[in-house]
């Protein structure tokens, strides 16, 4: 079954150098390798949902400059709806510094640009399902979820204070551990599903603090979890949205997750439908 749904959320150019290791404050690592993606969490979602066969829209902010080019190359080829993607004459584009080690860990520095003079008024009418992030300024999430009349999911992601009704909203909240901690019993408050990430170890499903699901991923070599996240987030909306039982929902958002791990960068690591279904045993 298709689905349709708008996300509403950053646009970065990833800049990734991959090296031995990460820095510590104050230490210098040198000896990496450099390359560039497109990422930013909103558009990230916005890819990972259409290439498991999700129409989608994406509603951002990018400056009027290259990189934008840059960063909206995968979703203009892979058919993501960009007519709700303006232009901001007055900002550079977003850009997101990673650093990422051998084993896929990752150190990410954003400076966000033109999302972060994505002003709420210049949010156009959304209909239909919504995901979004916390990667635009808050108060233009806000009223992106306030003003939503379908299905809500919220990626707390980077973890940031947000209004009590935003969460009172979400029929879907995705954090991962350090998120979880940083919102604690705030969470109660989401009266839909809460779904935390465990990275290589799984996820959780909860409802109002009850157990629904659990879920281990598949075993993969995981080389850069950039992306990881938001593959997740990603899937298990699409999943939801098909109507797939909560825990086989969680099952596949595992298995996109991880599949996304195994490849480099943020969006160039995303799967496609037939792949995840393969290695679900469905194909
Ligand atoms: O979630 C990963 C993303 O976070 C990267 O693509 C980077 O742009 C930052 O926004
Ligand atoms: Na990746």
């Amino acid at each position: 079954m298709s689905v349709a749904v708008t996300i509403v959320g950053s646009v970065n150019l990833d800049l990734v150098a991959s090296g031995a290791s990460l820095p510590a404050p104050g230490e210098t690592v040198t000896g990496a390798t450099l390359a560039r993606h497109p990422g930013g969490k909103g558009a990230n979602q916005a890819l990972a949902a259409r290439r498991l066969g999700a129409a989608v829209s994406l509603v951002g902010r990018v400056g009027a400059d290259a990189m934008a080019d840059e960063a909206l190359a995968l979703l203009r080829q892979d058919g993501v709806d960009l007519s709700g993607c303006t232009a901001d004459p007055a900002a550079p584009t977003g850009v997101a510094l990673i650093a990422v080690a051998p084993d896929g860990e990752n150190l990410i520095v954003v400076a966000p640009g033109a999302n972060a003079g994505f002003a709420a008024d210049a949010l156009p009418a959304i209909s239909g399902a919504l995901i979004a992030q916390l990667e635009l300024p808050i108060d233009t999430v806000a009223k992106a979820v306030a003003t939503a009349d379908g299905f809500v999911a919220l990626n707390l992601a980077p973890a940031a204070e947000v209004p009590p009704a935003m969460l009172a909203r979400a029929d879907l909240v995705v954090v991962n551990e350090g998120e979880a901690a940083f919102y604690g019993a705030a969470l109660d408050v989401v009266p839909g599903l809460v779904a935390i990430t465990l990275g290589a170890r799984g996820a959780r499903l909860m409802r109002r603090g009850e157990l629904v699901a659990e879920a281990t991923p598949p075993k993969v070599t995981a080389i850069d979890a950039t992306g990881a996240g938001d593959a997740f987030v990603a899937a298990l909306t699409v999943a939801l949205l098909e109507g797939q039982a909560e825990a086989a929902a969680l099952t596949f958002a595992c298995t996109v997750g991880a599949l996304a791990a195994t490849k480099p960068g943020a969006q160039p690591s995303l799967p496609w439908r037939a792949e995840v279904d393969t290695m679900l045993g469905k194909a």
